[in-house]
């Protein structure tokens, strides 16, 4: 699919047919992830696959919205391992996870494979839900599988600010 393609026909996807993606699949989208950039190139990014019943149902203990995908990815993120900017007030870690994040839906959409990226849930419990490392903090769910019947893009996902909305030239 060309790129544009694959950013025009992403949506967030809210109702699978349950079917596991492949393993290939899963390996491309995951390699999209590695192939982030990150600041420093410090690549602090930790993603869990979420794929047994048992584990999924975690996931829905914490949040109401894996929609029946047969694999969460977990994005976590090291937060010892970030770039602080000058002024040493900000840093990284959640940029860096977020860019991970985003190559790994586009590349989900250019396999065949729908996505939806979820943030309704409380990062604290998700760490101790999977007993994550002290280290780690948790950005994003990352739904992954194939549209049930009758499932696609919401009536929002078209409705997209024009350009001079949100572009100034200076
Ligand atoms: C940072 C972020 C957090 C999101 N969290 C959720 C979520 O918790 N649950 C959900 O159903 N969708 C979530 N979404 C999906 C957005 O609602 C969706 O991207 C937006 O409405 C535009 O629709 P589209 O992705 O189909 O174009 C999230 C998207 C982003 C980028």
């Amino acid at each position: 699919m060309e790129f544009m393609d694959v950013l025009k026909n992403r949506y967030s996807c809210k109702k699978y047919d349950g079917i596991q993606i492949t393993k290939e699949e899963l390996e491309v989208i995951l390699e999209a992830g590695r192939l982030a950039p990150t600041a420093k190139n410090n690549q602090e990014q930790h993603i869990y696959v979420v794929q047994s019943a048992e584990e999924l149902a975690k996931i829905d203990s914490l949040t109401p919205c894996r929609y029946g995908a047969p694999t969460v990815l977990i994005v976590a993120f090291d937060k010892n391992n970030t770039f602080t900017y000058p002024g040493q007030k900000y840093d990284s870690g959640i940029e860096d996870a977020a860019i991970v994040t985003t190559h790994m839906l586009l590349a989900a959409k250019s396999v065949g494979v729908e996505s939806c990226w979820v943030n309704f849930f409380d990062p604290d419990k998700v760490k101790e839900a999977f007993n994550l490392p002290e280290n780690e903090d948790v950005l994003t769910f990352v739904d992954l599988g194939y549209a049930a019947d009758g499932a696609g893009p919401l009536a929002n996902h078209d409705s997209r600010k024009p350009l001079a909305d949100t572009v100034s030239y200076l």
